[in-house]
Parts: structure tokens; sequence; C-alpha cells
């Protein structure tokens, strides 16, 4: 897997559907809806919670966003136990697919 920075296409949307479905139950709190790191739970963090849409962010690889997620980093704890590594594959394509 490697970097992919070209505009989704409609499939790529789609496919990103899952991952949306996962993000929004359970990264939104944190990062928001909008992936822009605004969520509700900012206040209450030490760390900002990453801005997902940022250069930061979109210049890594699909397998260290992949290992990252299941890994955690900072005060957001690993997922490797809540989801299958498929679910996390679609959350990476969703963090991908709708990103400006
Ligand atoms: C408790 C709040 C919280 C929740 C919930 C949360 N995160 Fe995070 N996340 C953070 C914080 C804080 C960081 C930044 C850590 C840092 O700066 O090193 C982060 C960092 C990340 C990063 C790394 C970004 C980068 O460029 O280094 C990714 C990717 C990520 N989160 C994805 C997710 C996904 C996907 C979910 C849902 C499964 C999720 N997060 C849920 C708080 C959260």
């Amino acid at each position: 897997m490697g970097i992919i920075l070209l505009p989704p296409t409609f499939a790529e949307q789609e496919q990103a559907q899952p991952g949306k479905a996962l993000f929004l139950q359970y990264c939104q709190d944190c990062h928001g809806p909008q992936r822009d790191g605004r969520g509700a739970l900012r206040p209450f963090l030490e760390q900002d919670p990453a801005n997902l849409t940022s250069q930061m962010t979109q210049t890594k690889t699909d397998q260290e966003l992949f290992s990252i997620i299941k890994k955690g980093r900072g005060e957001m704890h690993g997922w490797a136990d809540t989801f299958t590594d498929e679910q996390v594959l679609d959350l990476v394509r969703y963090i991908r697919a709708l990103s400006p």
C-alpha cells in the first residue's frame, strides 16, 4: 500500500461508506464529524485530536495510518481489540477518500 493523493473516484467514495459508519460511531467524538480534529471531547483532552484532513495525516502512507489506528497514539488508545483488520482498512479508506 502506498500514498494515494489523487482525488477520489466515485467508486472510492462509495467504498468509503462502511468506514464512515464506523467513524461516526467511534471516532467523531474526538476527531469531529468533519475529521478536522474538532470533536466534542477535544476540550477535555490534554492533546488535540489530529486533524485527519491535514497534510500531516494525508501524507502518511495507508500502512502508517493502519498501524497508528491499531496501536493507538498519545491519548488515543489502540483499536486492535475493537476492529478487524478489514474494518481498520475501511477507516483508512474513509480518512483518505473524503479528504479535500
Ligand atoms: C479519545 C479521543 C480519540 C478517539 C475516540 C479517536 N482518536 Fe484518533 N487521535 C486522538 C488524538 C489525541 C490523536 C493525536 C495523537 C498525537 O498527536 O500524536 C489521534 C491521532 C489519530 C491518528 C493519527 C494522525 C496522524 O497524522 O498522526 C489517526 C489516523 C486517528 N487518530 C484515527 C482515529 C480513528 C480512525 C478513530 C476511530 C476508530 C479515532 N482516531 C478515535 C484522539 C482520539
